[in-house]
């Protein structure tokens, strides 16, 4: 059965430029966009720039130029760097666009129409001098817990406070260095608590990993709050129906832009229905690919919002981790923040396609780039082990046989192996792990190569009666590496094409793996991809270093800075780091159920010199009698965190994947409330 899939990646912010991270995801869709085709599916990919809130605004001003001018200029860098990394848009639009207004007006007014939208004032602070509010990121201050100066409006870098912008001390406007003041406006909100029952049901429904899904308990569980979808005039934006100074938050009409987008692709001529993909209880699919520090306005926001407006949900999310580059955050001084451009001036755009899918796996996890790994995987699997198949063997073919293939398969067994590789491969594909692809090709490759070194046609060819051995081990030399070639397809879209030209056949489909070219005339070899040089990639991370830089290239406009916190995660930490966390023992000395979240339970624990107030989620595994009195250990100095029911001062350590599977961390018997655990 043919599936008709909308496809997006999430949109690039218009206010810089697409680097290795943006390309990550990308790549990691284009391949999944590339495989559905390749099976007959009637995909549409389509994105576009993100192009709305006070950062255009500001960038735009900074360089003297409209804020349209300015987003229309970076639409074109942006689609022409993913072009030359050979992403397939179907359509690369922009959010300020007049489908995207209109979707975003018809959508608030919907909500509207149905009581899901009310207004609230907001107390939040105000720059006198510019004579607008400022986001957090636009203040900075004093942090009110540790007092270091020069913290943004959200979180101290210093000491990971989270707060309000309003708490800060000594704050300052970031745009005019004035003091801002509080002052009060009326902000839209969108009634999101009322999703609770129905998000619950919809994250555990398959539509996001069981990771994410985790996750998203985790914040469904602690209570959801209404979501503020206003900003005061001036904003770069759409006004907000039947106001003169209100307009949509930027991450109102964000993932409406995906709608946009698809409804300007369908008026440019096709068959294509806007109803068919976004209308409730239809047979399309729609799959959204984003970073996990967005996945709160993907699998929260966006499907209440669509449900709220009468459009149907998201089939599937598929979240990736971030790029770090030797197990570092990207770097701009490090130079490993490396833009598309500065990458393309130095590098061929199909060695990070193929080393992104080693690493593709479906999780959540970061995605490390080891800059050695890079080189040795390009070098030994792709060139050393793939390629080589074919640049062994089809010059046999074309000197002593005229490129005539042989008329039948030498080893069937082994060709089979080949064949039926189909269908494990096309399961890696469809749930995202790549890494799998790779590796199981990679062991095809060892086999054919084995192959080859076993009947050694370079020795055969010297004797006059094994010719027809020659053309049947190279035949089927060159039948394996032509099933390979289907296989990585989607990740190497224009090496295979040349192969594609080199075996002299139309563009492979998935289904051709199963059947070899026999008595098939193939052309000279050519080469179809170079070495890797460790040198140029040192010179790329050179060009790419800027000096005094900021420390990271990851951003998002406005992420919410909780969901940031909990996605920055690398896959090593330093001892450093590690020794930064304190735990101590601490003795339960109250347990109680806290009304409106079934699996939290508040823990008072006496720390030797201090009680703390507790809210940790092992509910469903212990009755609170049974924990009174029962040792654990806890971490001592994380940030106190606002929750729907109060402050947690602390976590305490437990094991198991959770719901009844959840065990306490207990010391042994002669620890004491208030001992450091190390
Ligand atoms: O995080 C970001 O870079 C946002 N511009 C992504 C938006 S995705 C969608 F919602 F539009
Ligand atoms: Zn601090």
């Amino acid at each position: 059965m043919t599936r008709r899939i909308l496809v997006t990646s999430a949109l690039p912010n218009a206010n810089g430029a697409i680097h290795i991270g943006h390309l990550l995801e990308h790549i990691q869709t284009d391949i999944w966009v590339r495989f559905q085709r390749m099976r007959g599916h009637q995909v549409s990919y389509v994105c576009a720039d993100d192009t709305h809130g006070t950062a255009t605004m500001l960038k735009a001003e900074e360089e003297g130029v409209t804020p349209e001018q300015l987003i229309e200029k970076i639409r074109v860098e942006h689609a022409e760097d993913f072009r030359h990394f050979l992403v397939e848009h179907d359509n690369y639009y922009s959010t300020h666009s007049e489908e995207n207004r209109h979707f975003a007006e018809l959508i608030f007014n919907r909500l509207k129409d149905r009581s899901l939208i009310f207004t609230r004032e907001v107390q939040q602070l105000y720059d006198p001098e510019r004579k607008m509010f400022l986001a957090d990121r636009f203040v900075k201050g004093e942090c009110p817990r540790c007092k270091t100066p020069d913290q943004y409006g959200d979180n101290c870098e210093a000491c990971g406070a989270t707060y309000d912008a309003t708490d800060l001390g000594n704050p300052r406007s970031l745009i005019s260095g004035a003091t801002p003041a509080l002052s009060k406006s009326e902000h839209y909100f969108f009634d999101l608590p009322q999703y609770t029952n129905m998000l619950k049901d919809w994250t555990t429904s398959g539509a996001v990993s069981a990771q994410v899904a985790n996750k998203l308990a985790e914040w469904l569980d602690s209570g959801l709050k209404p979501w503020d979808i206003s900003r005061d005039a001036p904003y770069f934006g759409f006004l907000i129906p039947g106001t003169t100074d209100k307009y949509f938050y930027v991450w109102m009409d964000a993932p409406i832009g995906y709608m946009a987008s698809f409804q300007n692709l369908v008026d440019q001529g096709n068959t294509l229905s806007f109803d068919d993909y976004w209308l409730p209880e239809n047979s399309s699919e729609v799959h959204h690919f984003i970073g996990k520090d967005i996945i709160n306005f993907h699998a929260l926001f966006w499907p209440a919002v669509l449900d709220g407006a009468g459009f149907r949900k998201p089939t599937r999310i598929h979240t990736h981790g971030f790029v770090t580059v030797e197990g570092r955050k990207m770097s701009k001084s490090r130079g490993t923040a490396i833009n598309a451009s500065t990458y393309l001036a130095h590098l061929e755009p199909e060695y990070l396609r193929y080393y992104y899918a080693t690493k593709l796996n479906g999780s959540v996890d970061d995605i490390d780039i080891n800059l050695d790994d890079f080189v040795q995987r390009v070098n030994s699997d792709l060139v050393g082990k793939i390629v080589n198949i074919a640049s062994r063997c089809s010059g046999f073919i074309n000197k002593q046989f005229d490129g005539l293939l042989a008329d039948r398969v030498d080893d069937p067994e082994l060709w089979d192996r080949f064949v039926v590789a189909e269908g494990e491969l096309a399961g890696y594909y469809e749930a995202g792990e790549t890494s799998k692809v790779v590796r199981e090709v990679s062991a095809l490759a060892d086999l054919a190569n084995q192959y080859i070194a076993r009947h050694e046609p370079w020795k055969l060819v010297k004797q006059e009666d094994q010719r027809e051995r020659v053309q049947l081990v190279c035949s089927q030399a060159v039948n394996m590496f032509r099933a390979l070639l289907v296989y990585l397809k989607p990740v190497l879209p224009k090496m295979v094409q040349a192969a594609e030209k080199l075996l002299n056949i139309e563009p492979l489909r998935w289904e051709d793996a199963a059947a070899p070219l026999l008595s098939h005339k193939i052309n000279r070899y050519e080469s179809l991809i170079t070495r890797l040089d460790r040198k140029t990639v040192d010179q790329l991370i050179e060009a790419s270093k800027v000096p005094d830089a900021g420390a990271s290239a990851e951003s998002s406009n406005e992420a919410d800075p909780e969901v940031a916190a909990n996605a920055t995660q690398n896959p090593f930490i330093s001892i450093d780091d590690f020794n930064k966390v304190e735990l101590k023992v601490a003795q339960i000395v109250n347990a109680e159920l806290v009304e409106g979240a079934d699996k939290l339970l508040a823990l008072t624990l006496d720390l030797g010199d201090q009680q703390r107030q507790v809210f940790s989620g092992i509910r469903e595994a212990y009755d609170p009698a049974d924990l009174v009195g029962k040792l654990t250990v806890v971490v001592s100095n994380l940030a106190p965190r606002k929750m729907r029911f109060g402050v947690s001062e602390g976590m305490v350590l437990a094991a198991g994947p959770g719901g009844k599977d959840i065990f306490l961390i207990a010391p042994d018997t002669g620890a004491q409330p208030g001992m450091i655990v190390r």
